[in-house]
């Protein structure tokens, strides 16, 4: 079945719980869709991910739409939502519809996600109204690692969690159809996912979400080192593919790959003639 903004809606109103995650190429958005994934997000984690930058502030709007072409070109039921990338929104409201406009128009995307609450709702209103689906991101806002001084778990205060709860109906009332809720505690995002009507999409936010989302290379265990307390690895993608590589490397030194079987043969008679 295809998704929409109304199915998903629909999915928040029955209890269904949505399933995302990110994505960056064609290959692992068609097995994305063939796994009956609901939404597929392109994130602007794709600095971290794909081009290797410490942080997401680097990501330029060709980044974005150079993935998220090459992910639409996969898809068919799948959801397609694309990051704004820093700058592309926060500048103009002119900037934001402009800029999200691009991300459908030469991306392929059918909905955009940008970071904020009340600060970005003029942006949310202008995209929307350009008919444009936004879904809002709140919570840990990873464009904001400057000001945040740090990845932190956002609203564990009073100030905070007032303040989680007021974004989340402001980016609601703005005209969001999603919002995602990242890095909050389990119960806050509960609260937040009862009073909104929209679906609430959690990472590092519990179960109580409407749904939830991660970075497929974290969930595929593919980085080595630091592992996010929210993070479950549900296959271990990395050691597959490192071992693969160390076997390759090894068959190539020993001249066992390629065999007989990968190799392509020639004519015996033409063969002579080429021989002598
Ligand atoms: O960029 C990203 O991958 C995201 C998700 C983690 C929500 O914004
Ligand atoms: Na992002």
């Amino acid at each position: 079945m295809k998704r929409t903004v109304t199915s998903l809606a629909k999915a928040k109103q029955e209890g269904r719980k949505i399933s995302m995650l990110t994505c960056y190429d064609y290959t692992t958005a068609c097995l994305m869709e063939k796994a009956g994934i609901d939404c597929i997000l392109i994130g602007d984690s794709l600095g971290m991910t794909i081009l290797g930058y410490k942080d997401t502030l680097s990501v330029t709007m060709e980044d974005m739409i150079h993935h998220t072409r090459a992910v639409s070109r996969g898809l068919e039921n799948t959801f397609l939502i694309a990051d704004m990338p820093f700058l592309s929104y926060q500048t103009s409201i002119y900037d934001a519809v402009y800029n999200a406009g691009r991300l459908v128009k030469e991306g392929h995307a059918q909905a955009v996600k940008l970071e904020g609450g009340a600060k970005v709702c003029e942006q949310i209103e202008a995209i929307t109204k350009a008919d444009i689906p936004v879904c809002a991101h709140i919570g840990l806002t990873p464009q904001s690692i400057n000001s945040f001084g740090g990845f932190k778990v956002q609203g564990k205060n009073l100030n905070q969690a007032k303040q989680l709860i007021e974004d989340a109906l402001a980016v609601e009332k703005a005209g969001a159809f999603m919002v995602v809720l990242e890095c909050v505690p389990a119960k806050l995002a509960s609260i937040v996912s009862k009073k909104l009507h929209i679906p609430t999409i959690g990472i590092g936010a519990g179960a109580g979400c409407d749904g939830q989302v991660l970075v497929y290379q974290d969930m595929l265990n593919m980085f080595d080192g630091l592992k996010p307390k929210f993070v479950k690895h549900f296959a271990n993608i990395g050691e597959e593919m490192k071992d693969a590589f160390v076997k390759y490397d090894e068959e190539v030194k020993a001249g066992v790959y390629p065999s007989e079987e990968h190799t392509f043969a020639i004519d015996e008679e033409i063969l002579k003639e080429i021989e002598e």
